[in-house]
């Protein structure tokens, strides 16, 4: 069937489909450890639940205007208006149907035909995808893995032509669980001021950080002098464990908030309207979410300590990059490589099938040497899943 050049470069995304195929797996009777979910495995709050289902009764159950109910957008620019210290007017709020949405729409108004956009390595998966979709070129850039893949004015400087419109950066990152200083962060938003270059923050995990106290460093944090222009990307998705709501919302200049809200309103209008009462209570109840982002983020940082002790103890051949935030730990594969494991693909599929645990190969992140466990399961699957892969490791 003949496609339009809209999709013809499309890939689906290789994320979703390890985990699909692992569900698919366990549906069968197959014992597989699930470490490829890019979700937290707890449960909404049951406070931030209950709004939702209190909203669905008290009748929030038609549209709401396009970029987010006027309640919910100024709850979410006062969290702003806190963080930089001066009022935040809501028009700079759009709200969406997740951080993916917000993504898309952010890409879609800012860059086009004959645009370049720079994707530090390793990206989430769906970054280069909605470049494409938006019809410019995205331009992988690789890091240093000696400094966690962060890039640096050098780096960047490397891959800079005139087309050059945007920057991504992910912070703490899917898929390092790389957190950037503040510092590092300076020195990519003065370079990236100094050319003019749109900064697309995505910042959906900047809550479950484990570098220090409280949240992880964001360009926001810098002086006005340091930081051009920059889209903030976040939503309640990760933090306060609400994958299936589908609520995600974007920071930036009232115009560009606009702009996107206008590209919104052909297609998909508002974001649920109960969902959006939901992440209204977490919101307006700041405090409250914050103790159980905290209880979250306590049993991710353990975790992260319980999988590289395992690593260290069990494969200390095998690098990876310590993190410091998200739920995911980046490691490298190609010492396996052989005839049979060409790629980070190939080793997935083995050790699913041969050892029943799902992992996302690099590939899907730009590094095919690597590939990326998700420690959003319980303390048992995880040292059950490492020790599985230790095992199909030496006796292979
Ligand atoms: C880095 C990153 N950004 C954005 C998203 C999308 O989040 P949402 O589920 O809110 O669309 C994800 C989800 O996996 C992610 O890992």
């Amino acid at each position: 069937m003949q496609f339009s050049e809209n999709v013809a470069r499309l890939q689906p995304s290789a994320t979703l489909a390890v985990s699909t195929l692992a569900k698919k797996l366990k549906a069968e009777g197959r014992d597989v450890v699930d470490l490829s979910a890019g979700q937290p495995d707890f449960d909404t709050p049951e406070f931030i639940a209950e709004a939702g289902i209190q909203g669905i009764r008290e009748g929030h159950t038609r549209y709401t205007p396009t970029p987010g109910t006027p309640a919910l957008r100024k709850a979410i620019a006062a969290t702003y208006s806190q963080r930089l210290g001066r009022p935040v007017d809501p028009s700079s709020i759009v709200v969406n149907s997740g951080a993916k949405h917000s993504l898309f729409n952010a890409m879609f108004s800012l860059f086009g035909p004959g645009d370049r956009v720079l994707i530090p390595v390793p990206y989430w998966t769906s970054y280069p995808e909605m470049v494409t979709l938006a019809r410019a070129e995205a331009v992988p850039v690789v890091g240093d893995p000696a400094r966690d893949f962060h890039m640096t004015p050098e780096d960047l400087e490397g891959a800079y032509t005139p087309q050059v419109k945007g920057l991504l950066l992910c912070t703490p990152s899917n898929p390092s669980g790389g957190v950037y200083s503040l510092d590092e962060l300076r020195a990519v938003a003065e370079w990236a001021k100094a050319r003019d270059i749109w900064i697309i923050a995505d910042e959906i995990y900047r809550l479950i950080n484990f570098k220090g106290e409280g949240p992880a460093p964001s360009v926001l944090d810098l002086p006005e002098a340091s930081r051009g222009n920059v889209v903030v990307v976040d939503g309640a998705s990760k933090a306060f464990a609400m994958t299936g709501w589908r609520i995600g919302h974007t920071y930036s200049d009232p115009a560009l908030a606009k702009k996107m809200s206008d590209l919104q309103s052909h297609m998909t209008s508002n974001p649920s309207a109960p969902a959006q009462q939901a992440v209204l209570a977490a919101y307006t109840q700041w405090d409250r979410s914050m103790k159980e982002v905290g209880k979250m983020v306590e049993a991710f940082k353990r975790r992260r300590d319980l999988a590289t002790r395992l690593f260290e103890e069990l494969l200390p051949a095998f690098s990876y990059v310590r993190p410091d935030g998200a739920f995911y730990l980046y490691f490298r594969v190609d010492s396996l490589f052989d005839e049979r494991l060409k790629d980070s693909s190939a080793v997935c599929t083995w050790l699913l099938e041969d050892a029943e645990i799902a992992m996302v190969p690099g590939v899907a992140f730009g590094d095919d040497r690597y590939v990326r466990m998700s420690y959003a399961t319980s303390d048992e699957l995880l040292e059950e899943g490492i020790r599985r892969l230790a095992k199909a490791v030496v006796e292979r």
